[in-house]
């Protein structure tokens, strides 16, 4: 557990963290997002609060209510999370980077709505922000915690993520896991970091986020240690 009243793991610790999809325009009435639930990292925010953190939760557009206790900034696309990130990070120790942002916006929002003319439909996209890697090469970075949801050589690509991000840790899952992962009330995490690794085997997202806070309060009591 996380710690009695007396005994919390994250007392005085600030958390920032990001959770859901992201959601970018196409026109006035349509935009491409995925299908990320937040459900992860709102379940991360209210762990932390119980664990005695004061949280910031940098929320996409979902269907949730509000930890107790954390403070909630809603934001629609990934420029505005990154925004809202940057506004929020110089306080902050840890940056736990849950959030499915999209990759690619589109390369310009359409004024009017886009009219079904011909068969085919071509629209050019470009990359949006790495908000966590924007982060994570601050010169006050915090702690950064990274996701990776993977269908395929899950391990390889985190541990590549871990380092091309600058991260402290990352927490991988298998996407094509039965029942697991996007949208679902359970989850595994293979959580990895420099010198270290833990299979989180699967259960409830919040008894998950209780276990990688403790993971993540251990490592970051660990290098912070002068
Ligand atoms: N992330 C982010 N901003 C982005 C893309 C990703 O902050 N524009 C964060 C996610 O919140 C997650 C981590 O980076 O913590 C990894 O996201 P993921 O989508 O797995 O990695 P990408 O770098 O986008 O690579 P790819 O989608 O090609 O696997
Ligand atoms: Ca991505």
């Amino acid at each position: 557990s996380l710690g009695t009243s007396n005994d919390k793991i994250l007392s005085g610790k600030h958390l920032l963290i990001t959770a859901g999809p992201t959601r970018e325009p196409l026109d006035p009435v349509r935009y491409i997002s995925n299908h990320s639930s937040g459900k992860m990292g709102f379940a991360i925010a209210d762990m932390a609060v119980k664990a005695g953190a004061d949280v910031t939760l940098i929320a996409g557009p979902v269907n949730l209510p509000t930890p107790d206790g954390c403070k909630r900034i809603d934001v629609t696309t990934a420029d505005e999370m990154l925004v809202a990130c940057e506004q929020a990070v110089s306080q902050c120790d840890i940056f736990v980077a849950t959030a499915a942002v999209a990759d690619y916006k589109a390369v310009q929002v359409a004024e009017n709505k886009i009219k079904k003319i011909g068969d085919e439909l071509t629209l050019t996209f470009v990359k949006n922000p790495d908000i966590l890697a924007t982060i994570a090469t601050r010169t006050d970075k915090p702690f950064c915690v990274g996701f990776a949801a993977e269908s395929q050589d899950v391990e390889l690509y985190a541990r590549g993520k871990l380092k091309n991000k600058k991260l402290d840790m990352i927490a991988a899952n298998d996407i094509t896991a039965d029942g697991l992962g996007f949208n679902s009330d359970n989850n595994a995490l293979h959580v990895i970091w420099d010198d270290g690794d833990k299979h989180l085997p699967a259960t409830t997202k919040p008894k998950l986020a209780e276990a990688l806070l403790l993971l993540i309060a251990n490592r970051f009591n660990s290098k912070n240690i002068v």
